[in-house]
């Protein structure tokens, strides 16, 4: 159990708080749901890249899913294996792909035809033969929300499947580049196994219809987006999950890659604020906390359900209040219409299920600075990152004052 309250004394607030122990523990369970198969679970560095986060991964075997090179290099620091490294995203930069072929990573995810081009073109400048996989968008629609689905042709990730084919076949002729991969991504916080398996399907078929031209791939990467319970959602077993994948492989000589985000760290992460006052405008009633959308983006930005709990010894009946932040914004809120007792200053605040998309989302708006960040393993705590200072986040600009 984590003491929050004895944690907010002594790190003070807003501050996230990790628990490792969990997070071990969903890695070990989709780990082992893949037993069947040869499978690298490459953790979504974008769901919480704190260092000490992706180092507790990096311990367990984990590769990493990395979206940016600032990803790339925090996998590397944090101890992960150029060859369990993959870098995906819709717009790389030159830069980017430069390094990425550098550094040798286990494979760059190709997005479309021009980026092939490019990749192709710089690993012929650095006289290299990068290795590539492909995303493939199926057009399943995976029944989530629409800020966070990702496999309709609507949607700007991947390319179809007769661009793929065509990509395939350019890139197996090239001197420059080595189709090693293929990879799909469909959406994140999927309840139903239906899309996921349909989609595996649709890209299996496509590997073999490969293999009949003689194009023979290694990882077929499915992705992350497993769901996780922020409220009562029923979830998809990871056993069946992983089930169906290894079902569509059949006769398939594949290492599987799996790349969560969510399911390792959604529900290890606590956000903990203090509360600085109630008030009451007509009818309507509202507690202020000192955590902010700054902090923790999901409600403000999806409307995205978190579990609220008080810390309080109040005993007073539970009544309906808007859970808001000091932001100038009307969408500064945590929950709407949520039942909590009467508050007074100094009670705790604990949203949770905060630690996916959670810290990383956050900015300075208002010149506020970012929570520290907490790890507790085996029922010890500690700092993982300070809290950010006024000095810090004018550290930039300080110089240019004339
Ligand atoms: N792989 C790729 C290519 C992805 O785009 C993502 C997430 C993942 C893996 C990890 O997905 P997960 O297992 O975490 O579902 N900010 C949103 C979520 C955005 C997800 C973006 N891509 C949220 O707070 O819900």
């Amino acid at each position: 159990m984590i003491d929050f309250k004895q944690l907010a004394q002594e790190y003070k607030t807003p501050l996230y708080i990790y628990d490792l122990d969990y997070m071990s523990a969903q890695y070990t369970e989709l780990k082992d749901a893949f037993k069947a198969r040869k499978s690298i679970l490459c953790y979504a560095v974008k769901a919480n890249s704190n260092l000490s986060v992706v180092r507790h991964f990096a311990k367990m075997g984990s590769g990493a899913d990395c979206v940016s090179i600032g990803e790339v290099r925090r996998a590397f620091l944090a101890g992960i294996p150029a060859y369990k490294i993959i870098f995906s995203g819709v717009g790389k930069s030159d830069d980017e792909i430069r390094e990425a072929i550098e550094k040798d990573i286990l494979y760059i995810n190709l997005e479309s035809e021009a980026e092939l081009g490019r990749v192709e073109l710089i690993a012929k400048e650095l006289k290299a033969k990068a290795r590539i996989s492909i995303r493939v968008n199926p057009n399943i629609d995976p029944q989530t929300h629409p800020y966070i689905s990702t496999g309709l042709h609507d949607n700007k990730f991947g390319v179809d499947l007769n661009s793929a084919k065509r990509m395939y076949i350019k890139a197996n002729n090239s001197d420059n580049l080595d189709p090693v991969g293929i990879h799909f991504h469909i959406g994140s916080q999927l309840t139903e196994l239906k899309p996921i398996y349909e989609s595996a399907e649709i890209v299996a078929d496509l590997v073999r219809s490969l293999q009949n031209i003689k194009i023979e791939l290694k990882f077929f990467d499915v992705g992350g987006g497993l769901g996780v319970k922020y409220d009562n959602e029923s979830l998809i077993p990871t056993y069946d999950y992983a089930q169906a994948i290894l079902a569509t492989l059949k006769g398939l000589d594949l290492t599987v890659i799996c790349e969560p985000g969510r399911f390792l760290t959604a529900n290890a992460g606590y956000f903990v604020s203090k509360v600085l006052y109630e008030k009451q405008n007509g009818e309507k009633k509202f507690v202020v906390i000192d955590g902010a959308m700054n902090d923790l983006l999901r409600p403000s930005l999806y409307k995205a359900y978190h579990k609220i709990e008080a810390i309080t010894d109040s005993e007073s009946e539970e009544r309906a209040v808007d859970i808001v932040g000091p932001v100038c914004e009307s969408g500064d809120f945590f929950a709407k219409d949520y039942l909590l007792p009467e508050l007074k200053h100094n009670d705790l605040v604990v949203v949770h299920s905060a630690g996916a998309y959670g810290f990383g989302m956050g900015s300075n708006y208002n010149t506020r600075g970012r929570s520290a960040e907490v790890a507790v393993e085996d029922g010890k705590a500690r700092l993982i990152r300070k809290r950010e200072t006024f000095d810090d986040l004018i550290a930039l600009e300080k110089e240019f004052l004339d």
